[in-house]
């Protein structure tokens, strides 16, 4: 008997290709200009998403793509949603895909002028409008972390102790910042939404098992350990690349597999 062939159809939704755009205010000749070229997409439209072109006068606009931002918005185009509230890369809601990296757009420079400046949301997420991406998968699993300290309130109602020793061990654990950017840049969990955790979650995971004061290490390792937990890693390294803070949520993956083999 003949093999069976099965011919399959693959399409990509509609809604997974993007068109050009709209441009904003292109310049005339001469002058400090810098070309934006901004993802579109409003969930309740029938359109396909769109890549819409924006000029800036590099003369009116702050360095950072964030300034860029606002002045699109503010001067061009008030429909363009992005999200930002610190605008000094402490809250790490303004990250994004720029030019091809994720990053904060209040911590990376516009660039010269020479080439259109590409803006993205944050890859492998639903999007939720233009450069907002859904972060909800992404608080579930920082949330079953139990990302705060489980300890019985020390006697005589004074603070929990803990010596300098035990407290540099968070270091480069503790500045994380839940951009997102680290998860949205790892191929694990780009497959494994469900059963990975993600970089960012285990990194807050491994701050919690590290902290001396916290009482309940035991019951976090069992939860990492559930799934794919940290055996979803294959250290790639896109997490640490990815950070804006420098901090290598790869090392405390392995610090966590480490303590997992450790247990009897
Ligand atoms: S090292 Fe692990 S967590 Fe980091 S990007 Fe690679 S697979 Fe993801
Ligand atoms: S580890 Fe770095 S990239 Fe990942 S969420 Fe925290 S600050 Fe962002
Ligand atoms: S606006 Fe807060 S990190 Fe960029």
């Amino acid at each position: 008997m003949s093999p069976l062939f099965v011919m399959v159809a693959l399409r990509l939704p509609r809604n997974s290709q993007y068109a050009k755009g709209r441009s904003w205010n292109a310049p005339p000749a001469g002058g400090s200009w810098q070309e934006l070229h901004i993802y579109r997409w409003h969930p309740e439209s029938a359109e396909p998403p769109r890549i819409d072109s924006y000029w800036i006068d590099r003369n009116r606009c702050g360095p950072m793509v964030l300034d860029a931002l606002h002045l699109i918005r503010n001067e061009l185009d008030p429909t363009l949603a992005f999200r930002r509230s610190c605008r000094e890369g402490i809250c790490g809601s303004c990250s994004m895909n720029i030019d091809g990296e994720n990053g904060l757009a209040c911590l990376r420079k516009l660039g010269d002028g020479a080439s259109a400046l590409r803006l993205f949301p944050l890859p492998h997420m639903r999007v939720i409008r233009d450069l907002v991406p859904d972060l909800s998968g992404f608080f579930k699993h920082y949330q079953a972390q139990m990302p705060y300290l489980q300890a019985a309130p020390p006697r005589g109602g004074v603070e929990h102790r803990q010596s300098p020793a035990d407290r540099n061990k968070l270091d480069g654990l503790y500045e994380c910042i839940l951009c997102a950017c680290c998860s949205s840049a790892c191929p694990s969990y780009w497959w494994n939404e469900e059963t990975f955790p993600g970089p960012a979650a285990l990194l807050q995971a491994q701050r919690w098992v590290e902290d001396s004061r916290d009482e309940h290490g035991d019951e976090r390792l069992d939860t990492i350990a559930a799934h794919q937990g940290v055996y979803g890693c294959r250290q790639i390294l896109n997490c640490a690349k990815a950070c804006p803070k420098g901090l290598n949520p790869a090392q405390a993956i392995s610090a966590l597999r480490r303590r997992l083999l450790a247990r009897p």
